[in-house]
């Protein structure tokens, strides 16, 4: 019997898409769905004629799977990873490897990387960014988990990857979780990015007015710009000239304004908290889909208090400048807190990131490609230990001549009274993260106060207490 070289279970868009891919690069697979339908519709159509191998049976997907097996995961995240492997596992041979390149949480892909290991199985937790488009026609792919299964993968990766200048988009990324834990990453600035510009859109248009074609102008010439050309800006400059046929209004205006999200927004976030990382761009931006998902409890109190915005009654050109510039300061804080929430995990799993090759493999395919990783690919390079983007040299001025610009726009949107929590918490970061003191004395003093949690002091060494409520003797006797 012919066998294929690599199997893929999961045939929904992203499998599909990515099985297509694969075979494209001179790859043969064996395919396997759950549902029977989805492999009959797949190999009747879109695969018809393709080197690509339906199954019917998890047995017949794997013995159709040349070994040592390499099986590809593209199913939904949480059990039904589990489900999967529980199937596989009993018909695989001792050196078969397994790739989940789901959206995995990454102490799962942890966790299920021990266990596969001691069976004597290879495992490998691998972030696939990029949609269906990206997954057709070349993602960024963060594999992480068993180096040698990566070796042996590099070959069909490399040329299914997105191809920038200096190299495909994937490298290996480190031990168990860390490929997932790189995904999370991205999915967290991604969240971050899009939240920004979705706040520059209402001020945009609720502050200043603008149509729906002036603001595809708008995104459309900010996307030629060295500092916002990005994915993101791009597909935001479409979807604003898309039309509804049927009600002949722009499709954006019709589409509910209740954000959805899956969960790995709000694991970038958590593990930001549990490692004590300052990431208020990416949580405002989590925080903000939360909120906006109470649609009917934001419906009534508009009813409440609600007031009219008030129309900006400066000058307009001069400030869709200012805002540009406050995207532009605020999209470098947002992916300074991934890179650096990356550097403490590194430190923290021992995953040992190159942060400058997670930059070069975002270059391409992924939802946050933009031409500032470019930069950012070379600040890591110049300097692995830099402590935070902010400070690299690309950053460093460009933030410096526009915050002006920066303080002017969350200024203007606090007195009309759009919210802009992303543009805001960004410069918050910025603020912050220079600022070399802190008021934090005065809570120091306070924990001291009503616990006696003790301090230390800036003139002199040691850990201090202070009596600052002696206790009364009388008071006591007569309670
Ligand atoms: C990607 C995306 C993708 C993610 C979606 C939806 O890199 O291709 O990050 O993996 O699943 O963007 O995420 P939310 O549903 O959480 O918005």
């Amino acid at each position: 019997m012919i066998q294929q070289q690599i199997g893929l279970i999961g045939l929904a868009v992203m499998g599909e898409n990515l099985a297509l891919n694969i075979e494209r690069q001179g790859f043969s697979l064996a395919v396997y769905n759950r549902s029977r339908e989805k492999t009959d519709a797949f190999t009747a159509k879109r695969a018809q004629g393709k080197n690509i191998q339906g199954t019917y049976s998890i047995a017949d997907f794997v013995s159709a799977v040349e070994r040592p097996r390499k099986i590809l995961l593209m199913v939904q995240a949480g059990k039904p990873v589990d489900a999967v492997i529980s199937q596989l596992q009993p018909l695989l041979e001792v050196g078969d490897t397994i790739i989940d390149g789901g959206n995995s949480l990454y102490e799962e892909t942890a966790r299920r990387s021990r266990d596969l290991e001691h069976a004597g199985l290879k495992y490998v937790g691998m972030g696939v960014s990029g949609g269906e488009i990206g997954a057709l026609l070349g993602p960024s792919l963060m594999p992480g988990g068993n180096k040698t299964a990566y070796e042996e993968l590099a070959p069909i990766l490399t040329k299914i990857a997105a191809q920038v200048a200096d190299g495909a988009c994937v490298t290996y990324l480190g031990l168990e979780g860390a490929g997932h834990y790189v995904k999370m990453v991205h999915n967290g600035i991604e969240y971050g990015d899009m939240q920004l510009i979705a706040e520059v859109y209402d001020l945009l248009k609720h502050a200043l007015g603008f149509d729906h074609q002036q603001l595809h102008d708008i995104f459309s010439q900010w996307n030629t710009t060295e500092e916002l050309n990005s994915y993101l800006i791009e597909v935001t400059a479409d979807i604003f000239q898309r039309i509804d046929p049927e009600t002949h209004h722009p499709i954006v205006e019709l589409i509910s304004d209740a954000a959805e999200q899956k969960g790995t927004g709000r694991w970038t976030v958590m593990s930001a908290l549990e490692l004590g990382i300052y990431l208020p761009t990416i949580t405002a931006a989590v925080e903000v889909r939360s909120l906006s998902a109470a649609k009917q409890e934001r419906v009534e109190t508009a009813k409440l208090l609600k007031t009219s915005i008030e129309p900006y009654d400066g000058d307009i050109p001069v400030l869709v400048n200012k805002i540009r510039d406050a995207l532009y300061c605020s999209k470098i804080c947002a992916y300074a807190q991934g890179m650096s929430l990356l550097k403490a995990a590194s430190d923290r799993y021992s995953y040992a990131f190159n942060l400058s090759e997670i930059a070069r493999i975002w270059k391409g395919g992924c939802i946050i490609r933009a031409k500032l990783l470019e930069s950012i690919q070379t600040a890591y390079q110049q300097n692995p230990d830099l402590p935070n983007l902010l400070v690299a040299p690309e950053f460093k001025q460009a933030i410096l001549d526009r915050q002006q610009a920066w303080r002017e726009v969350v200024s203007v949107a606090a007195q009309v009274g759009i919210p802009t929590p992303a543009l805001s918490a960004s410069l918050h970061y910025f603020d912050g993260y220079r600022h070399d003191r802190s008021p934090q004395n005065l809570t120091q003093a306070q924990r001291d106060y009503f616990g006696a949690h003790t301090y230390e002091r800036t003139d002199k060494p040691g850990v201090f207490h202070t009596e600052w409520t002696p206790i009364d003797a009388a008071s006591l006797q007569t309670s």
